[in-house]
């Protein structure tokens, strides 16, 4: 074998050195651990492509992190919130489309009424159809017990990211007080996994102060956690956040794309059947971004479902794609963008985690 050859059993097991190797490839080598991580895909997984219709529903947070345009430090948001009917009416518009699962997101809230609400949301959403549609909630860190509320009342999948799993650069992005605790929310990973839920993590690329020797550890990280996802995209600066100020510090757009797309890559070669996402911030950097990252090797896509009006409100970072385009617009639009990289939408499916599934019939 030709060094520059990589092979895949070898690179289910790679070394901190390895992986930071592969992620400093440039040129022909980096297309050609793109193409490897691809292959991989394909070979794992097909070419199919998951989608989770994304209903954000409120956007007051109880968070400060450092990066983030919705912190309860920016006065400038103006906070909403979906009714209990708009919620449903998303979810029922998902599952018109074919969508086959949902993802609920919003600010982080741990107020009883928030909790006994989601509990009542996600009953509901399972009535819909005999129960088609998959649920995903990405709604922080919270007790277990709360994490076992939601799932008993019907929740599968959660997305909870790490943002960094270096204690020190996490503390960069976070306050360090008791509301960000690194250990806590490493906690709240476990208890998820815990709980049942397939579970899914993540980090922001192109961070201030990030190295590749940490992000080579955020891949170890999502191994040695076993996760069942993982969504990876670019940070994007928000004026209205502290980090800002250290924008001048962060790799350009480009650059912080092609380090997704490695990441991504690397990721598919050491965990060949988890779902990865291919999150809508590579598409605010590069018109086609998402598609990149489903060529690199992520196999999920979250078309935006909140309706109109609150879109522009749930302003995480700036340029946020699709925000002007309705549902029936992006998923035309995905059609036609998938196929044409040689892809296709699994319709009416949960789409879960193949890594999870397998790992859940051997016990
Ligand atoms: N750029 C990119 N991603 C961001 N997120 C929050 N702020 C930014 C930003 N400025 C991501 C975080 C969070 C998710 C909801 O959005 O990773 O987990
Ligand atoms: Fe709140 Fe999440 Fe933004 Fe942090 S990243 S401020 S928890 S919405
Ligand atoms: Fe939303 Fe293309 S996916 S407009």
């Amino acid at each position: 074998m030709y060094s520059t050859e990589i092979c895949y059993i070898c690179t289910m097991d790679m070394t901190l050195e390895e992986i930071k190797a592969l992620l400093a490839a440039e040129g022909e080598e980096m297309e050609s651990l793109l193409r490897r991580a691809l292959e991989v895909k394909l070979r794992e997984l097909d070419n199919y492509v998951h989608l989770r219709g994304l209903i954000e529903f409120g956007n007051t947070c109880e968070k400060n992190c450092l990066y983030c345009g919705l912190r309860r430090g920016n006065a400038k948001v103006e906070r909403y919130c979906l009714t209990d009917d708009e919620v449903l009416s998303c979810a029922r518009l998902a599952h018109e489309l074919g969508y086959g699962s949902v993802a609920l997101q919003s600010g982080e809230r741990s107020d009883p009424e928030f909790i006994a609400r989601i509990e009542r949301l996600v009953r509901e959403i399972k009535k819909i159809d005999g129960g088609c549609l998959g649920i995903t909630l990405s709604l922080g860190e919270q007790t277990e017990d709360t994490y076992r509320r939601w799932f008993d009342a019907g929740a599968h999948r959660y997305l909870l990211r790490i943002e960094s799993s270096n204690e020190e650069l996490y503390y960069k992005i976070h306050p360090r007080d008791a509301k960000h605790s690194f250990s806590q929310r490493i906690g709240c990973l476990e208890s998820l996994l815990k709980t049942g839920y397939q579970t899914g993590t993540g980090v922001m690329v192109g961070l201030p102060f990030q190295t590749l020797d940490h992000l080579a550890g955020d891949l170890l990280f999502f191994k040695k956690m076993d996760v069942a996802m993982v969504g990876l995209g670019p940070y994007i600066p928000h004026p209205d956040t502290p980090l800002y100020r250290f924008k001048d510090l962060i790799p350009g757009a480009k650059e912080r794309m092609d380090m997704t797309l490695k990441m991504i890559a690397v990721l598919r070669l050491m965990m060949p059947r988890i779902n990865m996402v291919a999150a809508t911030a590579n598409q605010t950097i590069d018109p086609q971004g998402r598609e990149k990252a489903i060529r690199a090797g992520a196999n999920v896509i979250m078309p935006n479902l909140t309706p109109g009006e609150y879109r522009e409100s749930y302003f995480i970072y700036p340029d946020k794609a699709c925000v002007k385009d309705t549902p029936d617009q992006c998923q035309t639009c995905l059609d036609i963008r998938l196929a044409a990289i040689g892809h296709r939408i699994l319709y009416n499916a949960w789409g879960d985690s193949l890594a999870f599934t397998q790992k859940n019939t051997r016990k």
